[in-house]
């Protein structure tokens, strides 16, 4: 019979069998993969893991820290965790072509966590969340061939460890049902879908600091509004962009001349097409007014009313 209990037991076995008494490396990054497999492989082998969280800058409000207090505090597992973000963003700076930002952030990581991995003795596994749809989908026609996908907590080419890939029979949902019952907070086990790049792509052009943190403080009030509203789990994903442009508005009695905030909300089964989500209006206006009184610079805010196809989730 397969139950998730049954799965757990079976694999802390198989897992514990395999690494015997070596060492686990593992790329965290907050997602629902890479934290089921951490929390799994943690369950079979406790401190023969070490983690690796790559704080490069381009996180969301919050991210590195809620990610340190699960891991590192409340599942006292081996977390390292590296700031990088000046590594990444003087890297960043000036580049406004998506692609290359892709290819910049994609290859830092790898150096990045190359780096460190050296740095640790006697790392005999490397553990990875492919899941089974991972497999059976590579090689396909996927959005990976339009945009060029570089998640973070991939593998560097060059380097010997033996993989583990504890979740490579599963499905997203029972991936979900395991991190429920490893214990791990519905926060992660339920986290929207956030690209490798992060809010590199979601600053559209070359990024600044001052407009990563204007999408980085409006996202984390759209993320607000919408849990106070109950509206997670019926939106696919849900983020603000920031184009490139600037338009006039007036404030008390005097003309402004700030950015445009874009608000992109998607329903979709698996990210492939979507159909933009009608969220309710007075939910619309309670986002676009908060933006507008919290954020400095914005005066404008707007939402994208596109499926995919024609458009892409991501503006870039
Ligand atoms: P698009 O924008 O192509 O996105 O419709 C489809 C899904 O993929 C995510 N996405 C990325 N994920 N690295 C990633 O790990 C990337 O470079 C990247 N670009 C887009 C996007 O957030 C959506 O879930």
């Amino acid at each position: 019979d397969w139950t998730i209990e049954n799965f757990i037991e079976m694999e802390v076995d198989k897992i514990k069998e395999k690494v015997g008494n070596r060492n686990v490396l593992c790329a965290l990054s907050g997602g629902v993969d890479s934290s089921v497999v951490a929390a799994l492989i943690h369950k079979a082998i406790g401190n023969q893991l070490t983690c690796i969280f790559v704080d490069h800058g381009l996180l969301r409000k919050n991210e590195a820290d809620e990610v340190m207090k699960t891991f590192a505090d409340d599942f006292h597992m081996n977390v390292i965790k590296i700031d990088a973000q000046e590594r990444f963003l003087s890297k960043l700076r000036n580049e406004s072509d998506p692609e290359k930002k892709r290819k910049i952030i994609g290859n830092e990581f790898i150096y990045v966590f190359d780096e460190e991995a050296g740095k640790l003795k006697d790392m005999d596994f490397l553990a990875q969340g492919t899941l089974y749809t991972d497999i059976i989908e590579s090689g396909t026609e996927t959005a990976q061939t339009i945009k060029s996908h570089h998640n973070v907590g991939g593998l560097p080419e060059d380097m010997q460890f033996e993989l583990i890939e504890p979740l490579n029979t599963l499905f997203k949902d029972e991936v979900r049902e395991l991190g429920l019952q490893l214990g791990l907070p519905e926060a992660i086990v339920w986290r929207q879908p956030f690209p490798g790049p992060g809010l590199a792509i979601r600053v559209l052009g070359a990024i600044t600091d001052e407009k990563l943190e204007i999408v980085r403080e409006s996202d984390a009030i759209l993320r607000r509004v919408i849990a106070e509203e109950g509206l997670e789990r019926e939106i696919w994903q849900y983020f603000t962009v920031l184009p490139d442009i600037r338009s006039v508005g007036v404030m008390g009695d005097a003309r402004t001349y700030d950015y445009t905030i874009g608000i992109r909300a998607v329903t979709s089964i698996d990210g492939m097409t979507s159909d933009w989500a009608r969220i309710p209006w007075d939910v619309m206006e309670k986002i676009s007014n908060r933006i507008v009184n919290e954020v400095e610079h914005i005066n404008r805010v707007v939402y994208d009313v596109t499926s995919k196809p024609p458009a892409t989730i991501e503006w870039e």
